[in-house]
């Protein structure tokens, strides 16, 4: 067990928040103005947690039981199996859609336009890949980025189960209809969806709009925020992120 004690109050311009949100440039910020002052007292807290490489040596053994999957019609045409990317152990899972053009060659979960979208919106409620876990509901590319069939999905579940069952997060977002009625296992609509906390088992699950939409539609920001701050809310509740290394 080591000592972690990270506990900051942000608030002024020297704080790291401050700046990390003040630093995305005001014409290309996903945050606005207002949010800032919003979150000018945010508190964030976080636990020890008991060092071990397990997280780490049980993901390796699932991809090793993965292997070259042919569990799907996706595997015809993938070039990299995409498991996830971020901390393990951190005790956060955002789980997103599929694959695009970009992670199907590099390995690696939003990498591409949706991915630094998504990475603006960790930084606006203080996470990053350091300290959340990144994945998709299918971990190899649907062709054309279309939206995976159930079929696919479950052909695919069980990794995702297993990755859940391993990691043991304190909370999960999902990103996007398709994450968020698979994880929630509702029919209904994305903009029915969010708003409120779901339960995976005893896992609170926050459905949000996808990255990519909100690409889109700039309309979507503001439901999307008001969400990272009941994630943040509730993060700070449960002392999440988790802070030790494997
Ligand atoms: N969109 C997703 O849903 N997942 C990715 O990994 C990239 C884009």
């Amino acid at each position: 067990m080591t000592e972690k004690s990270d506990t900051s109050t942000g608030t002024g311009r020297n704080d790291p928040f401050w700046n990390s949100v003040a630093s995305f440039g005001l014409d290309d910020i996903f945050v606005l103005p207002e949010w800032i002052s919003e979150l000018k007292g945010v508190k964030t807290t976080s636990v020890a947690v008991e060092e071990s490489g397990s997280i780490s040596l049980e993901l390796t053994a699932l991809t090793q039981r993965v292997g070259d999957c042919r569990g799907c019609r996706l595997c015809e045409e993938r070039n990299t199996i995409v498991f996830g990317g971020g901390n393990p152990s951190a005790g956060i899972v955002f789980i997103g859609e599929g694959p695009g053009a970009n992670e199907d060659i590099q390995g690696v979960p939003f990498v591409g336009r949706a991915g630094k979208l998504l990475d603006r919106i960790l930084a606006a409620i203080n996470l990053d890949r350091d300290s959340a876990f990144i994945t998709n509901i299918v971990k190899c590319r649907p062709p054309g980025n279309r939206t995976p069939s159930k079929d696919e999905v479950a052909a695919c579940w069980w990794i995702l189960e297993e990755q859940i069952r391993i990691m043991q997060p304190g909370v999960i977002v999902a990103l996007g209809a398709p994450a968020s009625r698979a994880i929630t296992g509702s029919s209904e609509g994305i903009g029915k969806l969010r708003g409120r906390i779901h339960r995976y088992g005893d896992i609170p699950v926050i459905p949000t709009y996808h990255p990519a939409a909100l690409l889109r539609t700039d309309a979507l920001r503001r439901p999307v925020w008001n969400d990272m701050k009941m994630l943040r809310q509730l993060l700070d509740e449960l002392g999440l992120p988790r802070t030790g290394k494997e």
